[in-house]
């Protein structure tokens, strides 16, 4: 009998200026207001989990910790993708693990690391990569919901692994904080780093998109599911 993978409810939420853009190559853009990083701290602290790539961890250095608003202890794990164990010795999600434990995933890591990360208190998690040369998500999904217990995951970035988890339809909420400005797309790393559609039909179009004016930016929710358009 093959057994049933079983997934956490998967919600990504990303704040973009109004041209799709979410950083610049020279590092990360200050695009969320006061209001938007209060709902982005309330929904880390809402989950089981906080989920990043790791060139966001490598261009940013994000802790991935809640803040501004009063945490319900456990803090969420912070979860990393990485096939090859490129994270640095001294990033922050690396730091606290008895109050802020994070699962790195890998495909391939030396003994030596990973020996470093275990008495930093680090969960190791190798799964396969995909013909694609990404970690499997499904496997991640399904560990994440089996073995740590996550039933909610939030995916704040960047722009590869959101695609990742669109492309896959492994998404249940797509957040999307609009910042009202231009940024650039030459050497701005994009929201959705996919290749284009050469058309677009009715059918392409999402249907239930919900927008709301969040300060001096606005918010978007789509709500996916059977019979909803990725
Ligand atoms: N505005 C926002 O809301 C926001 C939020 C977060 C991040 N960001 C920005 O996003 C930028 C980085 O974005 P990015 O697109 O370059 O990289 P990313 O999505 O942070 O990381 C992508 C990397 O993760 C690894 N990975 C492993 N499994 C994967 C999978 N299944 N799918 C996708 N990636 C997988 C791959 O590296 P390996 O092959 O080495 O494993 C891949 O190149 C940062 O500069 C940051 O500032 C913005």
């Amino acid at each position: 009998m093959i057994e049933e993978l079983l997934r956490p409810k998967v919600v990504i939420n990303v704040a973009c200026s109004l041209d799709g853009i979410i950083a610049t190559n020279k590092g990360p853009l200050d695009l969320s207001n006061e209001e938007d990083w209060s709902r982005v701290h309330t929904l880390r602290n809402n989950s089981d989990a906080i989920l990043v790539g790791i060139n966001t961890i490598i261009n940013d250095n994000p802790g991935l910790k809640v803040k501004h608003v009063k945490l319900t202890p456990p803090h969420p794990y912070r979860v990393i993708l990485d096939s090859c164990a490129r994270i640095p010795l001294d990033a922050k999600v690396l730091q606290e693990q008895a109050t802020f434990p994070t699962i790195l995933f890998t495909s391939e890591i030396t003994k030596s690391k990973s020996l470093v990360l275990k008495e930093k208190g680090v969960s190791i998690e190798i799964v396969n990569k995909t013909e694609k040369g990404f970690l499997d998500l499904g496997m991640i999904l399904d560990i994440l919901y089996k073995k740590y217990n996550i039933k909610k995951l939030m995916v704040e970035g960047g722009g590869k692994v959101v695609a990742s988890f669109i492309t896959y339809k492994l998404v249940d909420e797509l957040i999307i904080f609009y910042a009202p400005t231009f940024v650039g797309s030459i050497d701005g790393i994009p929201l959705f780093p996919v290749k284009a559609k050469e058309t677009i039909s009715a059918h392409d179009r999402i249907q239930n998109l919900d927008c709301k004016k969040m300060g001096d930016g606005f918010l978007i929710k789509i709500q996916y599911g059977e019979n909803k358009c990725q």
